[in-house]
């Protein structure tokens, strides 16, 4: 039986540009696929195909039960939806803004109220509720179309990159409400930018490239399927990388990564302390200084990376977050 949310062979061309490429997509009721992928990798234009805002060119669609493409108008009874980009009114306060999403679930003007009042507490608008939207920052505004995507609690939930442009401590708390939501039997489908996020929060993560699902499983399956531990070099001079390079490509199990602005080298291996100890008194003899070196298990970054051949996280982490920031760090040599 399918689940909750599912998709098979969708397909979604706008002009030369094919968005969607075959999409499948199979979520159990009650639990969270983290959908993940590149800039333009065809996320959004996913989301928007299951929730009615968009008619696939082929394929097949159903949520909650219904024909996504026969029956959009049911369909959009049984969902929520936050977008990636805040559809709250600008003119209407926070607490107006519940309101009126309440009234368009036909709730009771008292009901509406008290769902208001609530979800303002939730998250922590409160002392900004009877203020208009527009004078909101980016991360309130982010939080309030949170908010009004739950004033109805619908079987099945989408959420376009919630937490992107929230504080950290907002995007815990976000969570924390995501965990609540799912525990009370909610499915969702999330896309989100952040590996730690899907890490966190989906029990299954579907990785999506040029408009394909490129690979699926739980994290730790997709970490496994990278395959051993990683031996993460940083070297002190910037001309070591060639040399050092050589050195961890005896000892890999796969291509070399090289970061040119950290200086830092990462090769998959197997052999634990043993061959790391080997990798440092190898490095010693060629006279190579190290400003650290260490071993730790692959992360999501990593699956990402052997998957689509770049970094999940381009901007967020590094300091610079120019584009030659990002070129640098998305530059990906391999040595074989
Ligand atoms: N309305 C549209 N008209 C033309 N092209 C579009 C339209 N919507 C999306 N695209 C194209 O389809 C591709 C997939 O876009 P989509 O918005 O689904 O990506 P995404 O995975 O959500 O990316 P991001 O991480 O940047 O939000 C991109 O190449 C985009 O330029
Ligand atoms: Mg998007």
């Amino acid at each position: 039986m399918p689940g909750a949310i599912y998709a098979e062979g969708l397909v979604k061309t706008f002009g030369d540009v094919r968005a969607l490429d075959g999409v499948d997509l199979d979520v159990p009721e009650g639990t969270v696929l983290g959908l993940l992928g590149p800039n333009g990798a065809g996320k959004t234009t996913t989301v928007r195909c299951l929730t009615t805002l968009l008619r696939p060119d082929s394929g097949k669609a159903v949520v909650a039960g219904i024909d996504v493409l026969k029956q959009p108008n049911e369909v959009r009874r049984s969902i929520g939806l936050s977008g990636q980009f805040a559809a709250v009114d600008e003119y209407l306060t926070g607490r107006e803004n519940l309101h009126m999403v309440g009234q368009l679930y036909q709730m009771r003007a008292k009901q509406a109220k008290v769902r208001a009042v609530e979800l303002l507490e939730q998250f922590h608008l409160t002392d900004a509720a009877d203020r208009p939207a527009k004078t909101y920052s980016g991360g309130m505004r982010r939080r309030l179309d949170l908010a009004a995507a739950l004033v109805v609690s619908p079987p099945v939930m989408f959420m376009d990159e919630p937490t992107t442009g929230l504080d950290p401590r907002n995007r815990q708390q976000l969570w924390e409400v995501i965990k609540d939501l799912v525990s009370g039997g909610t499915t969702l489908l999330l896309t989100t930018q952040y590996l730690e996020e899907a890490d966190h929060l989906a029990h299954e993560i579907a990785v999506v490239d040029h408009g394909r699902v490129i690979a699926r499983g739980t994290a730790d399956q997709l970490k496994a399927r990278t395959g051993g531990e990683r031996v993460e070099v940083v070297v002190h001079e910037r001309e070591h990388i060639e040399t050092a390079s050589e050195v961890l490509r005896g000892f890999g199990k796969g291509d070399t990564t090289v970061e040119q602005h950290t200086r830092k080298l990462t090769v998959p291996v197997t052999g634990g302390a043993k061959l790391l100890a080997e990798v440092i008194r190898e490095l010693d003899t060629r006279g190579i200084e190290i400003d650290d070196i260490g071993l730790r298990r692959p992360t999501l970054d990593d699956v990402f990376l052997s998957l689509t051949g770049h970094h999940a996280e381009a901007e967020d982490q590094e300091n610079g977050t120019g584009e030659d920031a990002k070129a640098g760090k998305n530059k990906k040599e391999t040595a074989k």
